[in-house]
């Protein structure tokens, strides 16, 4: 197998080791790739340094045409880049499918804010002393970006950093999660087929212990992190004077009122308790039912998650797949264990074959068990049962996350009150908290990290405000 190069600056370059990657399904290698050497790492943050004016300086439409490449790029290539995540994630094709669709939108999304991504004009005669004078705001590229991407969506999180520094004129260099760099690569494949200047982009798959030098160099002033919350708080701790956004973990709730569609919240529910075998920060873990309608929403949700085809992820027919290690599922196992033990009842799945946890559903699991405190990152979603909305929005805040909830109710008051008493970064009402669209703000709070992404909040996330004032005009 040929050893594939990695992005130095925008050219493909090889170092002197090597990184296996290999489908978490069978064990097969997918690719072996290329790891950058410390100096070669030198020479793409110098080039990222190097090139950071003439980036800032780039006209808007050669930042829009390039954005737009990507996306029509990405279109073209969707089935290859479609396998080719499958491959190295362990993610079933119909969900690596629609992560390229979103890659494609992702890109498309920042060509098109880029164009209307304008300054701001303040009259200031609204003071006697502003007579005359007029603000001119712009927003200028805080620098080169750092960004450090996690496995489980390697393409789209992957262009939630890219995108929009292309987007504001900023040099990016990426460092890919070591499971998963193959589709990164890729991106910088199709990166390097637009007219953008030298150094604008580096994709670099070091491992997870040389990102401690990338972090700290001051030359890549911000640092955009996805991945675990142990991990993106030490960073900041490694380096708090720098602009860092956080996008972190979350136990995501799912709130079922009793005037929902129960069918819909029932189908909905079991689908993305478990679509990538529950790694995504916004997987619903905690299902929190009104008393109402427990029973006849249990009797529904059930034979759902039982109906779910579990297997060979590269088969179109599957929808839940293997986790990312092995490891990975054993940690999972070991937390059901713990539940069980300490009086939570399986309600279904709680077995592991290798890589794949079977989709699992607990109750009566003590709240302070790891499955309801923590983030399962796994296909186990917890039931309880409450007796009404106070309770169930007590239960939703009764977390130290806060990234997206999900509440079924048919209630525009409730759906109002649920918006302003969750403590979360994004409400759903009629969904899961898993819905995500691109271009909309996303990001969370408490111990669900600092920041937003979405591709208008990301460029204004690494982009500072500057005033020039205008004096002695006649307005
Ligand atoms: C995440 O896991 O935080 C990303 C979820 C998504 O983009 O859908």
């Amino acid at each position: 197998m040929d050893v594939r190069p990695f992005w130095l600056a925008g050219r493909a370059a090889t170092g002197e080791a090597e990184l296996t990657v290999t489908n978490p399904h069978d064990g097969n290698v997918v690719a072996i790739c290329s790891v950058p050497t410390e100096e070669q790492v030198e020479q793409a943050i110098a080039a990222a340094e190097a090139v950071r004016a003439q980036a800032a300086a780039l006209p808007v439409h050669v930042r829009a045409d390039a954005l737009a490449h990507v996306s029509r790029r990405l279109a073209e290539r969707a089935d290859e880049l479609a396998t080719l995540i499958s491959r190295e994630n362990g993610k079933p094709m119909m969900w690596a499918r629609g992560e390229v669709a979103r890659a494609v939108s992702t890109f498309r999304f920042a060509a098109e804010e880029t164009r209307r991504f304008s300054g701001d004009v303040q009259r200031l005669d609204t003071e006697p002393g502003g007579t005359g004078r007029m603000a001119y705001v712009t927003r200028v590229p805080r620098g080169p970006v750092l960004a450090i991407t996690p496995f489980n969506f390697p393409l789209n999180l992957v262009a939630h950093k890219v995108a929009p520094a292309i987007a504001v004129g900023a040099p990016v260099v990426v460092k890919p999660a070591p499971a998963t760099p193959v589709s990164s690569l890729v991106l910088g494949d199709i990166l390097a087929e637009t007219a953008l200047p030298e150094g604008m982009f580096s994709v670099l798959p070091v491992p997870n212990e040389r990102a401690a030098g990338l972090v700290d160099d001051p030359r890549l002033p911000v640092v955009s992190f996805t991945g675990s919350g142990p991990v993106g708080y030490a960073l900041l701790d490694q380096v708090p004077r720098k602009h860092v956004t956080l996008e972190l973990g979350g136990n995501a709730a799912a709130v079922v009122l009793a005037d929902a569609d129960l069918d819909w919240a029932a189908s909905r529910i079991a689908v993305f308790g478990n679509y990538q075998a529950g790694q995504s920060c916004i997987a619903v873990q905690r299902v929190i039912v009104e008393d109402a309608a427990y029973d006849r929403f249990v009797e529904r949700l059930l034979p759902a998650v039982q109906a779910l085809v579990t297997g060979d992820p590269g088969d179109e027919k599957t929808q839940v797949g293997p986790l990312v290690s092995e490891a990975a599922a054993e940690r999972v196992e070991q937390w059901i264990a713990e539940a069980v033990a300490a009086g939570g009842r399986l309600l279904a799945g709680g077995t592991r074959a290798g890589a794949t946890i079977a989709p699992t559903v607990l109750t009566d699991v003590p709240a302070d068990a790891k499955v309801n405190r923590e983030e399962v990152f796994g296909p186990v979603m917890v039931l309880s049962r409450v007796a009404g909305v106070d309770e169930a929005f007590a239960a939703v805040n009764d977390s130290a996350y806060g990234l997206q909830a999900g509440v079924f109710t048919r209630s525009l008051d409730v759906a109002f009150r649920a918006n302003r008493e969750l403590e979360v970064g994004g409400v759903i009402i009629g969904d899961v908290p898993s819905y995500r669209a691109d271009q909309m703000p996303y990001g969370g709070v408490k111990q669900s990290g600092i920041g937003r992404e979405g591709l208008r909040s990301a460029m204004e996330d690494f982009t500072y405000e500057k005033t020039m004032v205008l004096t002695g005009l006649s307005l």
